[in-house]
């Protein structure tokens, strides 16, 4: 059977502050994906959150990029923004930068991934959303799980899985792409992706099948809002088992935290903490960063789960760690590298006040 996955997210409202979503957003938003599974858009829906943001994961058979699914998401997220401004959330609507739809959702405030498949005996598929972070918060996840055999071990001792895998990567502020084959080019592609903040990898493939492996949001909502309304908050849509990395593989990368950015104001760096969709609360200093996966079994697009993937003990070390972290990160206050570097801090204060202060700068002798 031929599918499209899609997960389309937004923050429409924060539940308290940016702390978490409202249980009467999520209720309406359900009542909007379950009337378009009625009407037969949709295959299947579920309806979750991560922090303050709103997630839609939906299967159906109309494509990537589709009007009549986008404009789904978009009503969807008009609608719940009503409940939310009723009761008065904080930031109501906050990412429906555009004041109508037209046509397709990307650049208009909400995050996108999607990928079109047909769906194999097992259908194996992990869908990781994040809060208080940005898209290029995948780049080392993905390069774990697709390339370093240290992570996956499947590269090395799974015959299906040798010829290794292709990293489409995005230029986001060039707006160009382009693609990596790994194991040869991992040198090459890390040059770029270990610029998280321009270069995100946008898609993996299957060397041999070509088939698609993993998609992810990329859009960057400051560049689309012109200045800071928010983090972008990504999605990543990952298949697994086969010939791709197995779940335990595919999970693999976030059992040590890394550095992402975002945290209080979108301004800051702090750790990626992996937790059950339940601790996707992220209230200290507004963080730090989470991260939630779901896990589901696709059977005839019916999405079979989920289950709460992080929601395992095994996890406990790298959240332990990830508050350790962030206590050294916090440490710093208003100092690099806690806060961000100046040129990711064009769409705060920087501009205001050096344009406040200019004629106070004068020459070194
Ligand atoms: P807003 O109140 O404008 O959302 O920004 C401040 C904030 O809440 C950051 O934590
Ligand atoms: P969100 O991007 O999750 O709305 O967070 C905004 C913020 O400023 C938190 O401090
Ligand atoms: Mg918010
Ligand atoms: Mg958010």
């Amino acid at each position: 059977m031929h599918l499209t996955l899609s997960v389309i997210k937004a923050d429409i409202g924060g539940y308290v502050g940016h702390s978490e979503s409202h249980p009467e957003v999520m209720a309406r938003a359900t009542e909007c994906m379950a009337k378009a599974k009625q009407e037969g858009l949709l295959i299947d829906y579920h309806v979750t959150k991560c922090g303050d943001d709103l997630e839609l994961v939906m299967t159906h058979q109309q494509g990537e990029n589709n009007e009549r699914i986008h404009r789904l998401a978009w009503d969807t997220f008009v609608s719940g923004t009503e409940v939310a401004k009723k009761l008065k959330l904080h930031g109501a609507g906050q990412d429906l930068l555009a004041s109508a739809f037209s046509g397709n959702v990307k650049g208009m405030g909400p995050g996108v991934a999607e990928m079109e498949f047909t769906e194999r005996v097992a259908e194996t598929v992990i869908i990781f959303m994040a809060d208080k972070t940005s898209s290029g918060a995948w780049n080392m996840p993905l390069y774990k799980m697709f390339a370093d055999p240290f992570n996956t071990i499947g590269l090395v001792i799974a015959a299906n899985m040798h010829c290794g895998f292709s990293f489409e990567v995005h230029d986001v502020k060039g707006s160009k792409k382009i693609t990596f084959c790994t194991p040869d080019e991992i040198y090459d592609l890390l040059v770029f992706i270990g610029a998280a903040s321009r270069y995100m990898v946008k898609a993996v493939y299957h060397r041999d099948s070509k088939e698609i492996a993993a998609v992810s949001s990329t859009q960057k909502l400051a560049f689309i809002a012109g200045r800071y309304v928010g983090k972008d908050d990504p999605v990543c849509i990952v298949r697994s088992q086969g010939e791709f990395p197995a779940v335990g593989e595919v999970l693999e990368p976030f059992a040590s935290p890394i550095l992402v950015e975002g945290w209080m104001r979108g301004s800051h760096m702090g750790p990626l903490m992996p937790v059950a969709v339940c601790d996707s609360t992220p209230s200290r200093f507004d963080g730090p960063p989470r991260v939630i996966s779901l896990g589901f079994q696709l059977s005839g697009g019916k999405l079979v789960g989920p289950r709460d993937m992080f929601d395992d003990k095994a996890f406990n070390l790298a959240r332990h760690q990830a508050n350790e972290m962030a206590d050294m990160m916090r440490r710093h206050g208003p100092f690099e590298p806690h806060r961000l570097p100046l040129e990711e801090m064009e769409y705060t204060t920087m501009p205001q006040v050096m344009e406040k202060l200019a004629d106070r700068f004068v020459d070194i002798d």
